[in-house]
């Protein structure tokens, strides 16, 4: 079953979908949007292989005590290299997404102690963190430099920032497409924005990049164009 059949089937997973959404909507629809549905269809969509051949890139590069802002549903944790990473604190606000993270979490060998909080308030201590991982998050956090500045805060000297993230793509036409469709993109996508201009916002909030890469990743090219590496704090 491809990625978009499954996010259909989520719709239709729910027990009665007419009257859970009836019941939503009454609610606040985007309340209950982002409540139960964009936690299992964000899950769906960032296990396209795609995005876990990404993860198998960048992910073991991790070592120490690690921060990961923005965790998920935990799609990560498979990938951490269980020889370098003593500890994993895994951040993200969403309850929903969490309690997805926390199943993938028994069955890695080392520690992972959630938090549910946001990037622009991480309640560790400073210099508390060997390395801090972000993976498609930088384009969804609110305030992207105070979520960077608290990284710089966790961080202990020389420690790493692991990044891999969708954003502004080089090609004008794509770029264009990106800009026209951000604002109701971002409706459906929980806050993600299509354009954002990863290295730059990176390197605009403390940071010097040591190894970038970029590359458009297989699937519909506005929300493809990936950027990954490692900065330290400056
Ligand atoms: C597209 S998902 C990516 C999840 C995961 N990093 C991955 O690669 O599969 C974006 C995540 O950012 C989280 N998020 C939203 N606002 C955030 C914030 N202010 N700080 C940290 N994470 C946030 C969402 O709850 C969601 O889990």
């Amino acid at each position: 079953m491809g990625q978009f059949e499954r996010a259909i089937a989520v719709l239709l997973d729910m027990k009665n979908p007419g009257q859970d959404l009836a019941d939503g909507l009454r609610r606040g629809q985007m309340g209950f949007y982002e409540k139960y549905i964009l936690p299992k269809l964000t899950d769906i969509l960032c296990r396209a292989k795609p995005l876990m051949m990404q993860r198998q890139k960048i992910v073991p590069l991790a070592q120490g005590r690690v921060l990961e802002i923005g965790i998920g549903s935990g799609l990560n944790l498979p990938f951490y290299d269980k020889a370098k990473v003593t500890h994993v604190w895994g951040l993200d606000p969403s309850k929903e997404s969490l309690a997805m993270a926390q199943i993938q979490a028994r069955r890695v060998g080392f520690d992972v102690e959630f938090i549910r909080r946001s990037g622009e308030e991480i309640p560790l201590d400073d210099r508390s963190a060997d390395t801090v991982l972000v993976t498609y998050t930088l384009c969804t956090i609110p305030d992207v430099a105070r979520a960077l500045e608290n990284v710089g805060r966790v961080l202990k000297p020389g420690g790493e920032l692991i990044f891999c993230e969708h954003g502004a793509a080089p090609d004008k036409a794509v770029r264009r497409w990106q800009n026209r469709i951000n604002p109701i993109w971002k409706k459906l996508a929980g806050g993600c924005h299509l354009n954002r201009p990863i290295p730059s916002l990176i390197e605009q909030n403390g940071f010097a990049i040591k190894r970038l890469e970029t590359m458009y990743i297989p699937g519909w090219k506005p929300a493809c164009f990936n950027y990954w590496g490692t900065a330290v704090h400056r």
